[in-house]
């Protein structure tokens, strides 16, 4: 549609609405690296490539909408934090944020290990052949059934969340003739700078056991009394999408002071520690996140600096982050439907998918960026709503977002930043179907996962 044909919704900075959103950017058919993943660029057409495949490419064979996650990247994230941490240290990837067993095989290549949280990812890890011993399992309520199965297998750890589940998995242990390795997950009371939904140290929440009143001290207390559990360390987690580095400084001091008092009262010195995951992303050229390096060099001083004034031995540390690894590595492929400039506020722009395959932005009232994909243009600036195509005015895809005004239907547009949480979280809401995940590397593209058919619909409707 030419500009002419909508009228013009607003455009310019002096009297654009209020929202989320700084001035519209210089250039719109510049790609940020920040948010995008690496091998992301434009070809001599102004066609957006990844993996040196063009999406016009990628979206006439595999439709719209489309995860794309590059390959390369996922890898180099992977090493990257696996290098960061060394061999004193270990990185669970956290396969909530994504996971499937073509990214379980590339964690396994690239040596990380694998944090799951379900019997549906324990499924998958063990399926696509991660060693049962580099496992950690984590919920705040396994079934009896998930934990049988995990200490069948010959998980790593689990990671123990509630005084129930001390027994439970003691007993389900020695009824197997085992001795399970188990960390208790405690709440240090730390207050992360999140979405109220994603932090998880404070105290009035499910997760965990609280620092505070020395409950999780008599969890210690119990476990290290049970014969089908061996108590290997304590963990934390506190919360996510965190770029201040303060809350894990608070988290670790706290965790090594309940080592201490550990060590002072039963004489026994836990060999690890884990600080969970949690690491921020750009979602938008605002966003600063840390590299992995850096990180890694603050949290192995923190513990180490702790421990030192604790007199304690320095524990083996591990850390679980997803977002961190998938998030920026892949993009969400979509095609423009309909454009609906409401005058005096911004232009909807309805795309084929929407809260079904990113329900982050209803959630968390998250933010996004977005970019026409399948050319550039010139036009100036429009101030979009990016919607979805679901029956209900909360499904937004990127809240507030500068497209060029000269888009039209057909167009192809693409959200970044979206490996992670995105298609975990996705959902069948109207009967839409699941997007697939499609792997691009060095030129070639392959199905992952496939997209959801009818038929899959019907296959589990048998009333
Ligand atoms: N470890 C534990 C114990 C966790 O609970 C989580 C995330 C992670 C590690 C990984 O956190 P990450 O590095 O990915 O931030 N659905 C929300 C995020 C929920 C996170 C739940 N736990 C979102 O879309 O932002």
């Amino acid at each position: 549609m030419s500009r002419s044909a909508h009228p013009a919704g607003p455009r310019h900075a002096d009297v654009l609405p209020e929202g989320h959103y700084s001035a519209p950017p210089a250039d719109l058919n510049t790609l940020d690296p920040k948010v995008w993943a690496q091998t992301v660029t434009r070809d001599p057409h102004g066609v957006v490539t990844v993996g040196g495949l063009p999406v016009t490419r990628l979206a006439e064979e595999y439709g719209t909408p489309a995860y794309v996650v590059d390959e390369a990247d996922f890898r180099a994230r992977a090493r990257a934090w696996r290098t960061a941490f060394g061999q004193e240290a270990d990185v669970f990837y956290a396969g909530k944020a994504f996971l499937s067993r073509a990214i379980v095989r590339w964690l396994h290549e690239e040596g990380l290990n694998l944090d799951v949280c379900s019997g549906g990812e324990l499924a998958t890890a063990l399926s696509a052949g991660m060693p049962a011993d580099r496992i950690a399992f984590h919920g705040n309520n396994k079934s009896t059934q998930e934990i049988h199965r995990a200490i069948d297998a010959g998980v790593g750890r689990i990671v123990l969340d509630s005084f129930q589940e001390i027994v439970r998995v003691a007993h389900i242990a020695q009824s197997l003739g085992k001795r399970q390795r188990v960390q208790i997950r405690i709440t240090v009371g730390v207050e992360a700078h999140t979405h109220e939904f994603i932090a998880t140290a404070h105290e009035d929440q499910k997760f965990g056991i609280p620092l505070a009143g020395g409950q999780a001290a008599e969890a210690v207390r119990r476990a290290l009394q049970l014969d089908g559990l061996e108590l290997i360390g304590i963990h934390s987690h506190i919360g996510s999408q965190i770029f201040d580095m303060s809350g894990f400084e608070v988290a670790a001091h706290r965790v090594v002071g309940l080592l201490k008092d550990i060590r002072d009262e039963h004489g026994v010195e836990l060999p690890e520690i884990d600080l969970g995951g949690g690491l921020g992303i750009a979602y938008t050229s605002d966003d600063d996140p840390r590299e992995p390096h850096e990180i890694a060099k603050a949290l192995t001083e923190i513990v180490s600096r702790e421990c030192e004034s604790a007199k304690l031995r320095t524990p083996r540390i591990s850390v679980e982050p997803g977002r961190a690894i998938v998030g920026p590595t892949a993009f969400t492929l979509y095609e423009v439907g309909t454009i609906k400039p409401l005058d005096g506020l911004r232009t909807y722009v309805s795309v084929d998918g929407g809260m079904s395959d990113n329900i982050r932005t209803a959630l968390y009232d998250a933010e996004y960026s977005v970019a026409l994909v399948s050319r550039t243009s010139d036009a100036e600036p429009l101030l979009a709503r990016v919607v979805g195509k679901h029956c209900e005015s909360g499904d937004i895809v990127v809240k507030d977002a500068f497209l060029p005004a000269d888009l039209a239907p057909g167009d192809l547009i693409a959200v970044p930043a979206t490996g992670a949480y995105c298609r975990s979280m996705a959902s069948n809401y109207n009967h839409v179907l699941r997007p697939p995940v499609v792997a691009v590397h060095d030129g070639e593209a392959r199905v992952i996962v496939r997209r959801e058919t009818e038929e899959d619909l019907l296959r589990l409707d048998v009333g």
